[in-house]
């Protein structure tokens, strides 16, 4: 089978790509990705010179480029995890978010209609359904929870999901669309949430809770994650949504303090800074029907995945000094400049 893997120089496509390359050595990878500042050949560098592996620097926006690629490439299978994806960045520039997550996506769609594709699989989240109140715990996003979004990143993902069931409805492309929790483990970028505590907390530098620290994220190791896709892209239903979870929830304050403990840091370093805007209070995901469908759990516990992603960012210090000086946007030149 050959893959296009959007987004894989990122945090949860890095993870896809080596998951797909360790368990599927007759498969072959074509990642694509526009390298944007969240975008590292870092993380690609353990697959660049695998044989069944190739990257292309590219634009999913960009409909000329994107359409020859296919012509050569002609995927059987097409997954989309390329996208603007910080909460933050979109309260500031909405704009790039509509042109990656929206326009981006019916250009993978129009590529898939015009060279035909076995499997088209949008890489959703969880918080297109919006928030949950933190006084109803007995509440769960199921697949039919209504669209319900609150940031500008989770409405242009809302949007994107919304143009790939009508390219299944209208064209019958074959997709399928997941929503996951918020992922954690190695290669998520420093802007995040508990990457950024980790490496302010190695650097002694504060750490800023927003508001009061007790909104509630479902949290899910990322090879979690990678396990669900690529069961749903192998024996999901065409046409379906799959939400992804693990029932790991934790208040954003818990998460700050579990971090500090491990690296034997004081509390005192934590800094409870101006709240987000909109910024939504619990998400938290019923995944019973990946489950019931496809036989898929996750594995790896929060106290554990915590503990192996504290130990990543300590043996992978110069992946995130790297990102956090800047020097990584001099690489992929450095590198690929005179190939
Ligand atoms: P990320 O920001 O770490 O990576 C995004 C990647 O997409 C980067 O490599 C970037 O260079 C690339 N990219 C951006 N714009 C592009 C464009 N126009 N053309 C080609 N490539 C482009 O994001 P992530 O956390 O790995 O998220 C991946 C996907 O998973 C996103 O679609 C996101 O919405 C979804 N998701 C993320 C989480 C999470 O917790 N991180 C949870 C649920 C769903
Ligand atoms: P984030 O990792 O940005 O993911 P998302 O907003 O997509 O859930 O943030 C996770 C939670 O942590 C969210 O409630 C916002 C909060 N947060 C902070 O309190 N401080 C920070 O510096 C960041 C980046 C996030």
């Amino acid at each position: 089978m050959k893959l296009i893997v959007t987004g894989g120089a990122g945090f949860i496509g890095g993870n896809f790509v080596y998951y797909i390359l360790n368990r599927y050595p007759e498969d072959q990878v074509v990642c694509v990705d526009a390298l944007t500042y969240a975008g590292n050949m870092e993380t690609l560098s353990g697959a660049i010179n695998r044989p069944n592996f190739k990257f292309v620097k590219a634009d999913i926006a960009d409909r000329e480029t994107i359409y020859a690629l296919f012509e050569e490439e002609k995927p059987d299978v097409v997954v989309n995890f390329a996208a603007e994806s910080h909460v933050d960045r979109s309260i500031t520039d909405p704009e790039l978010f509509l042109r990656t997550n929206i326009i981006g996506t019916s250009v993978l769609l129009d590529a898939c209609r015009k060279y035909g594709i076995q499997r088209y699989h949008q890489v959703s989240t969880d918080e297109v359904y919006g928030d949950l109140p933190l006084d109803r715990p007995d509440l769960f996003f199921t697949e039919t929870s209504p669209i319900h979004t609150s940031s500008p990143y989770s409405a242009s993902k809302a949007s994107a999901d919304l143009l790939v069931q009508a390219y299944h409805r209208t064209f019958q492309v074959p997709v399928t669309i997941s929503r996951c929790s918020n992922n954690y483990g190695p290669y998520h970028f420093p802007e995040k949430l508990i990457p950024l505590m980790i490496a302010n907390a190695l650097n002694d530098k504060p750490l800023p809770v927003y508001g009061k620290g007790e909104n509630v994220r479902d949290w899910l190791y990322v090879e979690d994650h990678c396990s669900a896709i690529d069961l749903i892209i192998r024996k999901g239903r065409v046409g379906e949504i799959y939400n992804i979870g693990g029932h790991n929830e934790r208040t954003n304050l818990q998460v700050v303090k579990t971090i500090l403990k491990e690296l034997g840091k004081p509390e005192s370093l934590i800094r409870y800074v101006t709240d987000r805007p909109g910024h939504d209070m619990r998400y938290a995901i019923d995944p019973t029907k990946i489950h019931e469908e496809l036989g898929w759990l996750p594995v790896t516990k929060f106290d554990d995945g915590i503990q192996k992603t504290i130990q990543w960012y300590l043996d992978n210090r110069a992946w995130w000094e790297h990102i956090m000086s800047g020097e990584y946007q001099t690489y992929y030149q450095k590198m690929y400049g005179n190939r």
